[in-house]
């Protein structure tokens, strides 16, 4: 049995852990298995970049961040593009598969990645995808591993920031991740206990977000937490087309939401705002233990798939239970935040202001 591997797109804290799951799993089950781990993503399979892995490169990973592959973004939309030199991506992969004569290959990768990964499964590769994202974007899987390590560090923020806010009484926007989904700011609000949560799913209005604040101040409370996903958008900005809003970001003096919400809010408010942005600290640091079981049983599922010969899926989670999903069914579709959602209700019953 001959398997590729490869990570692919932004890391998250435990693609060591997954792999470590698949190459254990896979080591157990077959006494003739070949591991080749393909460098920085696609790159890798595109430029026959790769080494083969030992049972014991998967020993002592499961704490480690980011990926011993490396990683890199291949982007899908340029993926039938020509290289610089004219190369042929898609041809380029199935022939370092085939020269490697492969039976498998196994991508642990989020949207964009799973989408070329089905591409690759439609030329006739045995492929199966493993979701990874801290975005927890993913259609098709209750979740994704990384995305609670990930909700652990932006939570940490707002703790860190809780207290600095109260000693000065200032109103503090935290940028959180997440691209163009809510998922992150949504768990990392609720667990940091933000007042106002705002994400791209339910777009605001600045007159409802100061209102939450002035209604804060009024009650006793001086100060302000507002968790803000990275795509959250105003109910105007949320009307303008692609074009519009592409042009209109080109244009803008605020280098994100964030800036240009502090400034909207200073301005209604007259209350002193500040920004913290913890970025791709996100991405960083040790899995948390929920994500290092579900790393380990997605990377055990995943072997079990190749043992199977049940290519072409995804493994996921649905309902608490470890599954799978045709790669075709996930391609290209975003899961995104229900604004009707329990978790969502609960948060509003309990006095968060989504500036809806
Ligand atoms: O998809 C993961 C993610 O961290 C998003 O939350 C974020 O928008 C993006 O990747 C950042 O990408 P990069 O690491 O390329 O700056």
């Amino acid at each position: 049995m001959r398997v590729g591997m490869l990570t692919s797109g932004g890391d998250c804290q435990s693609l060591n852990a997954t792999m470590r799951g698949v190459g254990k799993a896979l080591f157990s089950m077959y006494n003739d298995i070949t591991i080749f781990g393909f460098e920085d993503g696609y790159h890798g399979l595109i430029y026959s970049q790769y080494h083969q892995m030992e049972r014991k490169e998967f020993s002592g990973i499961l704490t480690r961040g980011g990926t011993i592959l490396g990683t890199s973004r291949t982007p899908f939309k340029l993926i039938n593009e020509p290289d610089v030199n004219g190369l042929n991506k898609v041809a380029s992969m199935v022939h370092t598969y085939k020269q490697l004569k492969l039976d498998c290959l196994i991508v642990l990768g989020g949207n964009g990645s799973l989408k070329t990964a089905n591409l690759l499964s439609e030329q006739g590769l045995n492929v199966i995808g493993c979701p990874k994202t801290i975005d927890n974007d993913l259609w098709g899987t209750d979740m994704t591993f990384g995305f609670h390590s990930a909700v652990a560090v932006a939570t940490n923020a707002i703790d860190c920031i809780h207290s600095t806010a109260a000693s000065h009484k200032r109103v503090f926007i935290v940028e959180i991740m997440g691209h163009k989904v809510g998922m992150m700011t949504l768990y990392a609000g609720l667990a940091g206990g933000a007042d106002i949560i705002l994400i791209p799913e339910m777009p605001y209005h600045i007159e409802s977000v100061c209102a939450a604040i002035e209604q804060r101040y009024q009650g006793g409370s001086p100060f302000s937490i507002i968790a803000v996903a990275e795509g959250a958008m105003s109910y105007e900005d949320a009307q303008l087309s692609k074009k519009e809003l592409k042009k209109k970001l080109e244009n803008s003096k605020y280098p994100s939401v964030s800036y240009e919400l502090a400034d909207q809010i200073f301005q209604r408010t007259g209350i002193e705002v500040r920004v913290t942005v913890p970025g791709h600290t996100q991405r960083g640091g040790e899995p948390v233990p929920y994500d290092r079981v579900l790393a380990t049983q997605f990377g055990v599922e995943a072997a079990n798939l190749v043992k199977k010969g049940e290519f072409g899926n995804m493994v996921a989670m649905k309902n608490n239970i470890i599954t799978k999903i045709p790669l075709k069914e996930v391609a290209g579709k975003l899961k995104q935040v229900d604004p009707n959602s329990q978790l969502v209700q609960e948060a509003k019953e309990i006095g968060i202001s989504f500036g809806d």
